[in-house]
């Protein structure tokens, strides 16, 4: 297994601030974001976006992706779990999937290191 993972979160924007947060508060080096549109299993419909009932397929998301040691992978989800869980339907997913190599272009480094 690869000691490093990618861990890849789309869930609610209205999330995305407290999350953030909590990500950083456990000292998540870097984090990439992007808007994104998406639907899961009820394919958009029955979610509520600002107080209407979209009747297209996609509705707005907010993916953030985070490459980080493998052991921080468990304390991530939990709090992800903790700041995005409303038990409503489009709470969004996580996905965790191992990372070959990391080069921080500056330095060289590769690996841990260059996180
Ligand atoms: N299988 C998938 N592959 C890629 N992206 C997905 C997948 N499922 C969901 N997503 C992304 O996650 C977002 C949120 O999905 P959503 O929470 O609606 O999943 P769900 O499986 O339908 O669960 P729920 O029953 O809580 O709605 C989607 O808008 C989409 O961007
Ligand atoms: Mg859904």
């Amino acid at each position: 297994m690869s000691d490093l993972v990618k861990i890849e979160i789309i869930t609610r924007q209205k999330k995305f601030e407290e999350l953030k947060e909590a990500l950083n508060s456990i000292g998540v080096a870097g984090m990439t974001v992007t808007q994104v549109l998406g639907c899961g299993l009820q394919k958009g419909k029955t979610e509520i976006y600002r107080g209407a009932s979209y009747s297209i397929d996609l509705l707005p998301k907010v993916k953030i992706d985070m490459v980080v040691p493998d052991s921080s992978t468990d304390e991530i989800i939990s709090i992800t779990k903790k700041v995005c869980a409303t038990g409503t339907i489009g709470d969004g997913k996580i996905f965790v999937s191992p990372v070959a190599k990391v080069i921080r272009i500056r330095t060289g480094e590769e690996g841990p290191d260059a996180l």
